[in-house]
């Protein structure tokens, strides 16, 4: 069916029939939260919503679209940062919601694994496994609306990644729902299953375009018994990098997090977050290093305050803050984690998701930040994010008065010139977010040749229509 017919209408008299009226909306009301991204940079249009509350309603539901040649955009809790989980403006394409399918379907504190729907929003995961005395460590801003479906399609980083790695290394296994219809229950939870191509690590990273995950069996963890979270103003951003050796040379093991801050976002975050307030106010650099054991008394407290006092020694730190209470620590990761939304409400940002080798990152943001002044007088460079894995949120906030539309205008060019700095220092161009609907103009030149020959290949064999999540990830 080409894409600017409209979808036969007894299509919808079918869904409607498989799923009833809590699984299929067609409301204009019902909807409207489903149509645009959490950026506002896109909003598309559906003639509805299917939101099945089994894994063989989903089954039936993908044949009868596939049937019909009707586009399919899969939506999880819809944080995607590149538009991943927007239908486009055609108003053809369906959006699936997975919201219903939210089971915890079986946690075992003996082989550490949960088995959890794609649905089951990030928090209720983590709480989840707390209550069964374990830690799901996946950890990011937007945990209490993304999804773990949502985080395995996008192979979501966020901010423990230094110690855990990505969702992709917490997945056992998975059950998808494919293109045609079928379900493949790969819900395997063993740790060595060398059984020919591992499928799973496919849809895993794969936004949506090659299938439905519906659920996953995820790798626990022992809950941390002591942790240390502090706060520290740093010289520069070569002392932000030192300091992380410093830890990492001293315990690999004990460092769950480290994360730079410059003193521009932190700015945003006093300024724009109720009771937002900072501790350390003032400085240009910052590091949130966040320490944690399973141990019980494993003297993290004097770990950490021997860095520190070695890295004041060495003027690397200008000051520092350890987190006294639970609440103590909760907020100063407050101040990290409200920057997306803390530069959001500060006006129209350009976003750059980019990585580079650990070593690299201080001329990255140093280099980067001094190339966007000179395209943009007046920018605003706002970098943060997860230093222990090279990846920076090498964002951009608009000129003080700037037209916010103007200066969105100007994405291209902004993305093209850190994109430049990034390439020279071996980087990548996306590094947790993905490619979405964003970045799809970037993967010829990033990602061209045998490999995304490659991937269209793959693409065309798992999903020869063309039906899941068009328009993204492949140009
Ligand atoms: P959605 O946004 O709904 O979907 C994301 C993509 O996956 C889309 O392409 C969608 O089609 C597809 N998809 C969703 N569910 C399924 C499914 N069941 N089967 C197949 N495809 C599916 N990301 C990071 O990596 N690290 C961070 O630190 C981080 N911080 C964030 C902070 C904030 C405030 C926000 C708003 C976002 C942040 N993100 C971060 C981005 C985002 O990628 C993650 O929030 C999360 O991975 C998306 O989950 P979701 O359920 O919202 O997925
Ligand atoms: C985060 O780490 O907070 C997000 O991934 C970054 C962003 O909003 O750019
Ligand atoms: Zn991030």
């Amino acid at each position: 069916m080409r894409d600017d017919q409209p979808l036969p209408s007894p299509l919808l008299d079918r869904l409607h029939a498989l799923l009833g009226p809590r699984g299929l909306l067609t409301d204009p009301a019902d909807l409207e939260p489903h149509l645009s991204d959490w950026r506002n940079l896109y909003r598309g249009s559906t003639p509805c919503v299917v939101r099945p509350g089994t894994v063989a309603e989903l089954a039936e539901a993908v044949k009868l679209c596939a049937a019909a040649g009707a586009p399919l955009v899969p939506q999880g809790g819809n944080t995607s940062m590149v538009g991943g989980a927007t239908p486009d403006e055609g108003g053809r394409q369906i959006v699936v919601s997975l919201a219903r399918l939210n089971r915890v379907r079986d946690i075992d504190p003996l082989d550490m694994t949960m088995t959890a729907e794609a649905g089951v929003v990030l928090k209720a995961a983590q709480d989840a496994a707390a209550a069964a005395g374990c830690l799901f460590p996946l950890s990011l801003g937007a945990e209490g609306t993304a999804t773990v479906g949502g985080v395995l399609s996008t192979n979501a980083g966020g901010n423990t990644t230094v110690r855990y790695g990505n969702a992709r290394e917490l997945m056992l296994g998975l059950e998808v729902v494919l293109p045609d219809g079928q379900v493949w229950n790969g819900l395997r939870r063993l740790r060595k299953d060398n059984t020919g191509y591992a499928l799973r690590h496919l849809f895993v990273g794969a936004e949506g375009t090659l299938g439905f995950i519906t659920a996953a069996v995820l790798r626990l963890f022992p809950r941390p018994r002591e942790t240390e979270v502090a706060l520290c103003a740093v010289w520069d951003e070569d002392a932000a990098l030192g300091l992380f050796r410093r830890f990492r040379d001293r315990d690999e093991g004990a460092v769950r997090a480290f994360e730079y801050m410059s003193g521009e976002g932190v700015g945003f975050y006093a300024k724009h977050i109720e009771g937002g307030t900072v501790p350390l106010p003032g400085h240009d650099h910052y590091v949130l290093v966040d320490l944690a054991s399973s141990r019980p008394e494993a003297g993290l407290r004097a770990l950490i305050e021997a860095v520190l006092e070695e890295a004041l020694e060495a003027g690397e730190v200008l000051d520092a803050t350890i987190g006294e209470s639970e609440a103590q620590r909760h907020a100063l990761w407050r101040i990290r984690e409200e920057h997306p939304e803390a530069q959001k409400r500060e006006g129209a940002s350009v976003k750059n998701d980019v990585s580079v080798p650990v070593s690299k990152v201080p001329e990255l943001i140093r280099r980067a930040s001094e190339a966007c002044r000179h395209l943009i007088p007046g920018v605003r460079p706002v970098p943060f994010g997860h230093l222990g894995d090279g990846n920076i949120h090498m964002n951009l906030e608009q000129p003080v008065g700037m037209d916010p539309a103007a200066f969105l205008d100007r994405s291209h060019d902004i993305m093209e010139t850190v994109n430049e700095v990034v390439r020279d220092l071996g980087g990548s161009f996306s590094a947790e977010h993905g490619i979405g609907r964003l970045k799809t103009d970037m993967m010829p030149d990033w990602r061209g040749g045998a490999e995304l020959d490659l991937m269209r290949r793959i693409k065309a064999a798992v999903d020869p229509q063309g039906l899941m999540n068009p328009g993204k990830v492949l140009p």
